[in-house]
């Protein structure tokens, strides 16, 4: 099994949307009994929160269910749990290097950094523009399954 976690922030925008994405995208490729998905926050705020109603709501409107997402922290442990942590932005990334006392391990990579866009997820808790995100992180998505592809045997 490869184990693939996304964090952000709160867990309540980016990478719960980026969770959800990616489980719709295993689905379709018949690749969910190969390839598990969490997200995970590097902040204390939303612990146990459903997402932002503007996450819910791009979900809905592109018809990926946002079932089973709950707002939790990243945890040092979880290094050793997933094979791909993946951050949405830069200080995403140095955070999560100081959380699990890993620092410029290949495992943990900026999202964008796997597509031509090579910048931050811009975040719809200040932009507002979930759509914007949605966008970018469908590009995200899609790339980080071809790394995952060209790295492990998938049958
Ligand atoms: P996220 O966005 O990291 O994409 O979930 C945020 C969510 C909540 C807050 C900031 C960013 N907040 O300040 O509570």
């Amino acid at each position: 099994m490869i184990n693939v976690l996304f964090v952000c922030l709160g867990n309540i925008c980016r990478s719960p949307m980026a969770e959800a994405l990616f489980r719709d995208i295993l689905k379709k490729e018949n690749l969910s009994n190969q390839i598990t998905v969490d997200s995970a926050a590097t902040s204390s705020w939303h612990i146990g929160s459903p997402p932002h109603k503007g996450t819910l709501a791009i979900l809905k409107k592109y018809n990926v269910s946002s079932n089973g997402l709950v707002g939790r922290q990243l945890a040092k442990e979880d290094f050793e749990k997933f094979d791909y942590i993946i951050g949405m932005d830069e200080s995403n990334v140095k955070n999560i290097f100081e959380i699990t006392g890993k620092p410029q391990h290949p495992k943990i990579i900026r999202l964008l950094d796997l597509t031509q866009h090579n910048k931050d997820v811009p975040d719809p808790y200040y932009t507002g523009d979930f759509e914007e995100t949605y966008q970018l992180v469908t590009d995200g998505c899609q790339a980080l399954l071809e790394k995952i592809r060209n790295e492990q045997s998938l049958t």
